[in-house]
C-alpha cells in the first residue's frame, strides 16, 4: 500500500549567470546560461534570505531544486532551493576591489526618522559595504539621508532596500 508521495522532478545545473532579478533588495530569479541553454530559476525565499551575497552577472553557479508545470504545463518553473558559487566573475572581482562605501547622516533629524535603524539593518545584512557615520547633509526633512560611493548616488528617506539595490544588481 503506498502512501501516494508523489515524485516532484527535480534539477541540478550548472551554468554562469546572465541576468539577476531583484525583489524587495533579494535576488528572485537568475537567469542561467548553461550548455544546454538559457533557463529561469527562481530562488526560494530561504534561499534568497540566506545567501551571504547576491549572485552577479558572470558567476558560474550550481543551482538545484525542483521543477513545476505552470499555465497547464505550457510553462515548467524551476525553483532552487540549493546555490554554490563555483567560480567568481573576474570583472567584478576586479570592481570589487573598490567596495561601496554607504555614508548615513546620523544626527538627530535623520536619526528620528530612521537613520539609526537603517544602519543596523544594513549591519545586519552583512552586504560588501562599509558603512560610514556622517554629519547632517542638509536633507534633514528628508531623511535618512544617504550617499553611496562609488555611484556617488545621493539618497533621501532611504531605505535598505533601495542601498542594496544600488550596491548588488549595478556594480559602478
Ligand atoms: S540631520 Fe540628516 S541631513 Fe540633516
Amino acid at each position: 500500500m503506498g502512501l501516494g508521495v508523489i515524485d516532484v522532478p527535480t534539477f541540478c545545473l550548472e551554468g554562469t549567470v546572465e541576468e539577476v532579478f531583484y525583489k524587495k533588495g533579494l535576488p528572485k530569479v537568475v537567469i542561467l546560461k548553461t550548455v544546454t541553454g538559457t533557463v529561469w530559476i527562481k530562488l526560494e525565499k530561504s534561499l534568497r534570505r540566506e545567501l551571504a551575497h547576491p549572485p552577479k552577472v558572470g558567476d558560474r553557479l550550481q543551482l538545484e531544486g525542483t521543477i513545476s508545470d505552470k499555465y497547464d504545463g505550457w510553462v515548467k518553473e524551476y525553483k532552487a532551493s540549493h546555490l554554490e558559487f563555483l567560480a567568481t566573475a573576474q570583472p567584478s572581482v576586479a570592481k570589487r576591489s573598490q567596495p561601496c562605501k554607504v555614508l548615513i547622516c546620523q544626527k538627530s533629524s535623520c536619526c528620528r526618522r530612521g537613520a539609526k535603524e537603517l544602519w543596523q539593518e544594513l549591519e545586519a545584512q552583512q552586504l560588501p559595504i562599509a558603512l560610514k557615520a556622517t554629519g547632517c547633509m542638509g536633507e534633514c526633512k528628508r531623511g535618512p539621508a544617504v550617499v553611496v560611493l562609488p555611484h556617488k548616488k545621493r539618497l533621501t528617506r532611504a531605505n535598505a532596500q533601495q542601498i542594496r539595490e544600488l550596491v548588488c544588481s549595478t556594480e559602478a
